[in-house]
Parts: structure tokens; sequence; C-alpha cells
């Protein structure tokens, strides 16, 4: 893995580390590129029957905005969109442990996680009317579901940053802890779950996932036109360009 990503096995838990520490563990499309490798290899894994997603003192500040204008859009199978199928098709249990910063993609990727641990200084945010886009990651369907209709529209809406506190009032976080036992945590929390019986674990991820699975793809797919669109507009290059400049 290259070293903004590593990926390492302790016994039946792989943990996956976003590791670009002095931006934020901001995302290329590089690092989603290693990110989905990851999820593939620990998948195929027999010895591997968790997953930990973890961060640094941040965990991320989404989507590398650099990068979204390098690119100058999103292209026809962007790479944010094939971490996060991967990351939703995944078969084995994942869970993050977040503290620092998440941001955009950083919150809305916890959603097709399978157990969320919040350090108690988390920032979170889901600011893309703030940057002239639109909801990603399956947030316009999964959000409502998960914290209520009006909680995730003022959100999804407002772009206003939110903490651990009101992330586990809606639903978002399984766990709250210290910032310094977030890991441990996570970690811990696979430990837990790699000691059940690996097919019972799985078929009932299955089961939770399917009711929405069909839905969850669709609004995603719609989602990302929505969102590359929005990217070549106006209001996001404006937007984008202002944080660069600052
Ligand atoms: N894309 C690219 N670079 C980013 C980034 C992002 N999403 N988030 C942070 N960085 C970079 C900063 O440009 C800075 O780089 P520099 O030291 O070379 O100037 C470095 O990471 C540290 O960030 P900084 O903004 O100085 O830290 P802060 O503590 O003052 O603020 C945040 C932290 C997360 C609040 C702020 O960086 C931020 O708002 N980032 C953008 C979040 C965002 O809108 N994400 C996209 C969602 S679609």
């Amino acid at each position: 893995m290259n070293e903004q990503i590593l990926y390492t096995k302790a016994g039946a838990i792989a943990t996956i580390r976003l590791n670009r520490p002095e931006k934020k563990n901001a995302l290329t499309a590089a690092m989603y590129a290693t990110l989905s490798k990851a999820i593939g290899d620990a998948e195929r894994d027999a010895d591997v029957r968790a997953i930990a997603l973890l961060g640094g003192s941040d965990f991320t500040a989404g989507n590398d905005i650099a990068d979204f204008v390098a690119s100058g859009g999103m292209g026809d199978d962007p790479a944010p969109v094939r971490f996060l199928r991967a990351l939703g098709d995944c078969s084995k249990p994942v869970i993050a442990g977040v503290r620092g910063a998440a941001i955009g993609i950083g919150t809305t990727m916890l959603m097709h996680c399978d157990a969320v641990v919040l350090g108690d200084s988390v920032k979170m945010a889901m600011p893309f009317t703030k940057l002239g886009l639109v909801p990603e990651g399956g947030s316009s369907v999964l959000l409502p579901l998960i914290a209520g209709r009006m909680r995730a529209w003022w959100l999804l809406l407002s772009s206003e940053t939110f903490g651990a506190e009101e992330a586990m009032r809606i639903g978002l976080a399984t766990r709250v802890v210290a910032d310094d036992a977030t890991d441990a945590t996570a970690v811990s929390m696979c430990e837990q779950l790699a000691k059940l019986p690996p097919k019972a674990v799985a078929n009932a991820k299955r089961m939770l996932k399917q009711p929405f699975a069909e839905l969850v793809r669709t609004t995603m797919d719609e989602e990302f036109r929505a969102f590359a669109e929005a990217l070549r507009g106006d209001e996001a290059r404006a937007a984008l360009m202002s944080f660069l400049q600052r």
C-alpha cells in the first residue's frame, strides 16, 4: 500500500489507516483507489473477519479540493464512487474509528460502516451546499433513514458543523469515547465480532443491508451525476478556488 493508506493485519483484524496528516487526510483519487484495493484485499483474505477503518488525529477533511480542481471534474467512473461501492459491498464488518475532522465524505462514508466509534472532540460536517455541490455517498437517502427527516434535512441544507454529542443523538455513531481511546475501541469491537461465527455475521450484515440496497445504489448514481454537474458550475468553482486561495 502507498504510505498515505496503511494496511496491516493482526490476527483476524485488518486495519486500514488514512495517513496524510499534513493535509488532514484529505483524500486524493490515488488514495481512494488504494482504499478500494485494501477493502478488496481484506474481503478476499479468508483469515480476516473484521476491518478497522481509522484515521489519525483527523479522520479526513474530505475530498482533496486541489484534486477536485486539477481533475476538472469526476469522469465516468470516479475513484470516490468506486471506493464507496467497495465499502458498501464489503461482506465483512467494517468499524470506523473517527476523531478530529470528519468532513464531507469523511462523514458520509460512515453511513456505509457497520459501527462508528467517535472521539469526543470530533468535528463533522457535510458542507456540500457551502461548496456549491450536492449531497453524495448515498447520504440523501441514508441520513434521513439514520437521523430522521428534519435533522437530516437541516444538516444537509445548512452545511453546519456538529460534534460527537449531536452525532450520537441522531444515530450517526455507535459509541463516543475519549479521543485517545478511539482506535483501540474500534479495534476491540472488531475483535468482538471476529470471535463470532463468520458466516452468521456476514448473513446478518447481508440481511441488514438488503432492504435499502437498491435504493442506496440508485440514489448514489443520481447523486454523483448531480455532483459532477455541480462541480463544473460557477458556485462550486468559486467556493473551491476560495478555499485554495485562502
Ligand atoms: N483538500 C485539500 N487540502 C486540504 C483539505 C481538503 N479537503 N482540508 C485541509 N487541507 C489542507 C489545507 O489546505 C492545509 O494545507 P497547507 O498546510 O498546505 O496550507 C492543511 O490541510 C491543514 O488544513 P488547515 O485548513 O490549515 O487546518 P485547520 O485546522 O485550520 O482547518 C478544516 C481544518 C478541516 C476545518 C479545514 O481544513 C477545512 O475546512 N477543510 C476543507 C473541508 C472540506 O470542505 N472538505 C471537502 C468536502 S466535499
